[in-house]
């Protein structure tokens, strides 16, 4: 994911991670990431077969256009109701049949427990959570993956910070693949094949060639 815009919510917003608050940052951009689908999950799905796939924060829905578009069978989630439709509308828009392959449940996954837990693939591409937050809602991502089943987790690194990309300013949204691996996936239960940062070059809005990091967890569910 790309921002056109700042990622950063107006500081005046007393909790500025709420469904309202990102509700509002979608309605003020008529299109607040790139749209196109994340490089990690280009290249850390291509090897896999086409099956069921839960997208988590799933924004304006690049990720699951083109995971449709792949022949998968998406569930996307997400709490703003204006990015649910702006994905809704992006995807008749690319083809009215991509639709059909793609579920939007406008859900707050700090809450919401997948009633469906044998997703052939789940996948949360910077979804930006405190802490506390971030174990419970990543601990229910772990537990819809199917035996078999794949678990991608990709967040940007705390090092971006320094780069002068937009970034949160937050530091407690930020965290390592390793921390998430070793707090949520038992060993056992779990081949990890990715857990660490990786470099990705982007371009900023003044044109520079930035190498920014994202941390990223990949991660097959044994039984
Ligand atoms: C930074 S955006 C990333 C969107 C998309 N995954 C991408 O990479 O383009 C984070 C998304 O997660 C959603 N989100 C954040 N917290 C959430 C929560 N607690 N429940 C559901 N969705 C949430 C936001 O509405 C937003 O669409």
């Amino acid at each position: 994911m790309e921002d056109r815009h700042s990622n950063e919510p107006p500081e005046s917003m007393a909790n500025p991670w709420t469904e309202e608050s990102y509700d509002e940052r979608y309605r003020a951009h008529g299109s607040l990431w790139s749209g196109k689908p994340n490089p990690v999950l280009l290249s850390e799905t291509a090897d896999l077969a086409p099956g069921s796939v839960l997208d988590a924060g799933s924004g304006e829905g690049a990720d699951a256009i083109w995971l449709a578009s792949r022949g998968w069978q998406v569930t996307a989630v997400d709490f703003s109701s204006v990015a649910l439709e702006r994905a809704a509308v992006r995807a008749r828009e690319n083809a009215p049949t991509l639709g059909q392959r793609i579920t939007r449940l406008h859900r707050d996954l700090t809450s919401w427990q997948p009633s469906k837990v044998d997703y052939d693939l789940v996948c949360a591409q910077f979804l930006q959570l405190a802490a506390a937050q971030r174990a419970v809602v990543f601990g229910s991502l772990a537990a819809a993956v199917a035996p078999g089943g794949m678990l991608l987790i990709v967040g940007h690194d705390a090092s971006d910070r320094a780069l002068g990309v937009h970034r949160p300013s937050r530091p407690e949204v930020y965290f390592t693949a390793d921390a998430i691996a070793a707090q949520l996936l038992e060993p056992g239960a779990w081949e990890v094949s990715v857990s660490g940062p990786r470099e990705r070059t982007v371009t900023s809005a003044d044109g520079q060639t930035i190498v920014v990091h994202d941390e990223i967890l990949r991660a097959h569910r044994r039984h």
